[in-house]
């Protein structure tokens, strides 16, 4: 496929030197990465960044990182045009599990999230929006609880994505999600990384196919050999593992998944995930 017109601007969150242990142990080693502003001819685009690895591999570690929940061993988080050290707030983040406040509807849960960023009518109106698009609308007045595993999931996305400036990372967000919610979480994705060409979505996920097909580059967080072929200690991202989904001309394009050469390209990805 061809490769779409594009251009980069300023970075808008760049990991320098990240590393991590617990107890003496490492996980995450010299992590060095960048998201940079992307622009393309004639519309705002924003950046949606996969994030792979196999499990336990450090991936939601290095999500509390980035949203500034926990200190890295070492190295810094610059987030935003101003590339500020990150604190927490600045970095909107659904987890792996949902953290919503139990004592509050629904309906409150959200409002309370939207207030941070609009005026009280606006917050409502973003709020019905939200509850409608993730058809959550008939459950709000429900308090958390009472919700499913994917409504609750569907709530603290819309939640993050009515409080965060412009970067949101989505830790798992399709797993638990019936075929047509991932349909829809995949439009909404899609426009919010066009509302603004600042706003940026970094996606954590196993499944690669409706990931890769969402994302303009990718990271894959994994191991590596040294000489003799023994695993170096901790996780990392090499420069290998990060690829310009742009430039490979696999971005932007709608039903890309049903293209050969994506298909390759994810078949490719899922070995290098196995052999890490
Ligand atoms: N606070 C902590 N103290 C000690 N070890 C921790 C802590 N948090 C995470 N770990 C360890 O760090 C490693 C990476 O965990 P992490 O949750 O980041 O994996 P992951 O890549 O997100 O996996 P999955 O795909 O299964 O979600 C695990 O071995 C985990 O036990
Ligand atoms: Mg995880």
């Amino acid at each position: 496929m061809t490769a779409l017109p594009f251009n980069y601007k300023e970075p808008i969150l760049t990991l320098s030197n990240i590393s991590m242990s617990f107890h003496g142990e490492t996980i995450l080693r010299d992590i060095n990465a960048q998201i940079l502003d992307v622009t393309r001819p004639n519309m705002s685009q924003g950046q949606v960044v996969g994030f792979y690895g196999r499990s336990g591999i450090g991936k939601s570690v290095l999500c509390r990182i980035m949203a500034g929940l926990i200190r890295p061993s070492g190295g810094t988080v610059e987030v935003g045009q101003a590339q500020q050290a990150v604190e927490p707030g600045m970095v909107g983040f659904v987890q792996q599990r949902y953290p919503l406040f139990d004592h509050r509807t629904l309906l409150d849960n959200l409002l309370v999230a939207a207030q941070r960023k609009h005026a009280p009518e606006a917050a409502r109106q973003h709020v019905d929006m939200y509850l409608e698009r993730f058809g959550l609308a008939p459950h709000a007045r429900k308090y958390p609880a009472l919700l499913s595993g994917g409504q609750r999931q569907r709530a603290a996305i819309a939640q993050q994505l009515l409080c965060s400036d412009h970067l949101i990372l989505l830790d798992e967000p399709f797993s638990g999600l019936d075929v047509a919610m991932i349909d829809e979480l995949k439009r909404i994705i899609v426009e919010v990384t066009t509302m603004d060409e600042l706003n940026t979505v970094v996606i954590v996920s196993h499944d690669l196919v409706t990931t890769t097909a969402l994302a303009d580059r990718l990271w894959l967080l994994g191991r590596e050999r040294d000489a003799s072929g023994q695993f170096l200690p901790g996780a990392t991202i090499s420069p290998r593992h990060q690829y310009n989904l742009a430039q490979l001309g696999l971005a932007w394009h709608p039903d890309v998944e049903a293209e050969p050469e994506f298909a390759q390209f994810v078949a490719e990805i899922k070995e290098e995930i196995r052999g890490s």
